[in-house]
């Protein structure tokens, strides 16, 4: 598959088979999403697969924590968001929210099912070595985005999981992963479930005119 293919096709997915990924398979995924580019090469990056049993452990502890701090997804805005990403936030909710079993709770959907992983058989925990600045969330982002594109690629499924670093203590000291790598994101992989309503889902896009400003 081409990379243009990939980036059109490409949309989350949020219902899995059981299915594991074998390591072959997972190895793979990991070289491709590590060839992203990176400021002066220094792939600041660290990966961490969680697969089976063990992802399944942690989400339950996550679950947990999610329902004792009522935790819930958001984009983390630092003010009230202005209308226009509001609006964007709907769309998505008026896009995904009939694909689900009718008296659905969207937020608890998303809320639970982030912690779950959708069900997916790995959650991959992307952390950034904090010798770097801010700046460098950069480069964590680009792996990010060569995951989920090299996933589709490869016939698997994968949804970025933002919510779950609301935990990064539980998850840092489930996983051994060291104090110095900041939890940044999550990403559940596996094969997708054809038939699930949910899959068939398709978020939108605002009109390049919304987003681009030229000057020629
Ligand atoms: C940084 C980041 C964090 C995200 N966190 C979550 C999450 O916690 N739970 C979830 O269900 N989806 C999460 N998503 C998926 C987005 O909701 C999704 O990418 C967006 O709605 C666009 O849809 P698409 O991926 O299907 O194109 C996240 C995506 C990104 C890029």
């Amino acid at each position: 598959m081409d990379v243009l293919t990939a980036i059109e096709q490409r949309r989350s997915t949020r219902a899995y088979l059981e299915t594991p990924i074998d390591k072959e398979t997972l190895k793979k995924l990991l070289y491709y999403a590590t060839q992203a580019p990176s400021a002066i090469n220094i792939q600041p990056w660290e990966l961490t697969v969680v697969s089976g049993e063990e992802r399944k452990r942690l989400s339950r502890l996550l679950v947990k924590r999610m329902k004792e701090r009522n935790i819930s997804c958001g984009p983390g805005a630092r003010k009230p968001l202005a209308h226009v990403f509001v609006q964007r936030q709907k769309e998505l909710l008026r896009c995904i929210l009939p694909t689900l079993p009718e008296n659905t709770i969207f937020n608890d959907f998303i809320n639970e099912g982030s912690c779950n992983f959708y069900g997916a058989p790995t959650a991959i925990f992307l952390t950034l070595d904090n010798t770097f600045s801010n700046a460098r969330f950069t480069d964590i982002g680009i792996v990010l985005g060569y995951l989920v594109l090299a996933a589709h690629a490869m016939g698997l499924g994968a949804c970025p999981i933002g919510l779950v670093t609301a935990f990064e203590d539980d998850i840092r000291d489930y996983l051994n992963i060291p104090d110095e790598k900041t939890v940044v994101i999550a990403v559940a992989v596996g094969y997708r479930d054809e038939a699930s309503p949910v899959n068939r889902s398709r978020s939108s896009r605002a009109p390049l005119e919304e987003l681009v400003r030229w000057r020629e």
